[in-house]
């Protein structure tokens, strides 16, 4: 579905997904980021804990929510890769508000 180009031939930042580096583009989405690496959902359902992925890519549908920098339920396809961002897949709600800050 998504093919990153070689990172060695772009401007790229390292970011921490789920407590492993990765070499992403500069300039592209979280969401492309997981998506072009093989990640293939973002979080879990706190209903039915089912694995849910980005869909509509463009910040309405709340199904890539991730747990960007400590800040649990960010939009990975409205939120940039910044170097050394650490990114974990949201389980259910994720954590706490305030809870890793
Ligand atoms: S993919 Fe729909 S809000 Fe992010």
């Amino acid at each position: 579905m998504f093919k990153q180009l070689d990172v060695d031939q772009i401007d790229s930042v390292q970011i921490i997904l789920d407590g492993q580096p990765l070499q992403v583009s500069k300039g592209i989405t979280v969401a492309a980021a997981v998506l072009s690496n093989n990640y293939r959902y973002t979080r879990t359902s706190p209903v039915s804990n089912s694995k849910r992925a980005p869909f509509c890519m463009m910040g309405v549908c709340y199904d890539c929510l991730m747990v960007i920098d400590g800040k649990a339920n960010q939009r990975a396809c409205a939120t940039y890769v910044q170097n050394g961002m650490q990114i974990d897949r949201q389980q259910s709600v994720g954590p706490e508000l305030g809870a890793n800050q």
